[in-house]
């Protein structure tokens, strides 16, 4: 993850003023750290990766940075598994990062987990500059263009795409 998406995340993670975000896709914890700096003192990240040995490394990268045990919940599995069984609504940001494939399966829980006013945001959607490239491209490309698609039309969310690192797409989810 670039400097810049970090920076992106703490602020949109201050902006809204997040007690809880979830997270799809731990990896070894740079935009939980990020999300963390950004979150109010008394918030908690729910990051789910279907790789626990990667957890178990944000776990201790958390503890270096500084943050609290209780600053984060860890959930092993695959997102969409996990993910229908957080509480609809309970959560002030959504930050995808797990398998391009499932973008759009991640948009539609998103949807359903945020609370009005709340932010869902999306890493890499430029995929190194294939997303806008008109050669054949892969099924994650293709999935890619399709969420691209899916929030710009979306009549449920206010959405803008970042021009930092790989592209980060955000978009609020209407009052
Ligand atoms: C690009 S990495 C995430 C990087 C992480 N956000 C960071 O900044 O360190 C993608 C992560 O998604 C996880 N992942 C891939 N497919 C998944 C799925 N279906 N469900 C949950 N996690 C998944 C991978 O194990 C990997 O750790």
């Amino acid at each position: 993850m670039s400097s810049g998406t970090g920076a992106a995340l703490r602020l949109l993670a201050a902006t809204v003023d997040a007690k809880a975000v979830a997270e799809i896709g731990t990896g070894t914890g740079v935009s939980g750290i990020h999300l963390l700096h950004g979150m109010r003192p008394d918030g908690v990240l729910t990051t789910v990766d279907s790789e626990p040995e990667r957890q178990q490394f944000a776990r201790e990268a958390f503890r270096a940075a500084g943050f609290a045990g209780n600053r984060a919940r860890f959930i092993p599995g695959r997102a969409l598994e996990v993910l229908p069984r957080l509480a609809d609504g309970g959560y002030d940001l959504v930050f995808c990062d797990g398998d391009r494939l499932e973008c759009l399966d991640y948009l539609a829980e998103s949807l359903r987990l945020l609370r009005p006013g709340g932010l869902v945001c999306f890493e890499g959607v430029f995929a190194d500059g294939r997303t806008v490239d008109s050669a054949a491209q892969p099924a994650e490309v293709q999935r890619l263009r399709e969420l691209l698609r899916a929030v710009r039309e979306s009549t449920a969310l206010l959405p803008s795409l970042l021009p930092v690192g790989d592209g980060l797409l955000c978009a609020v989810k209407r009052a």
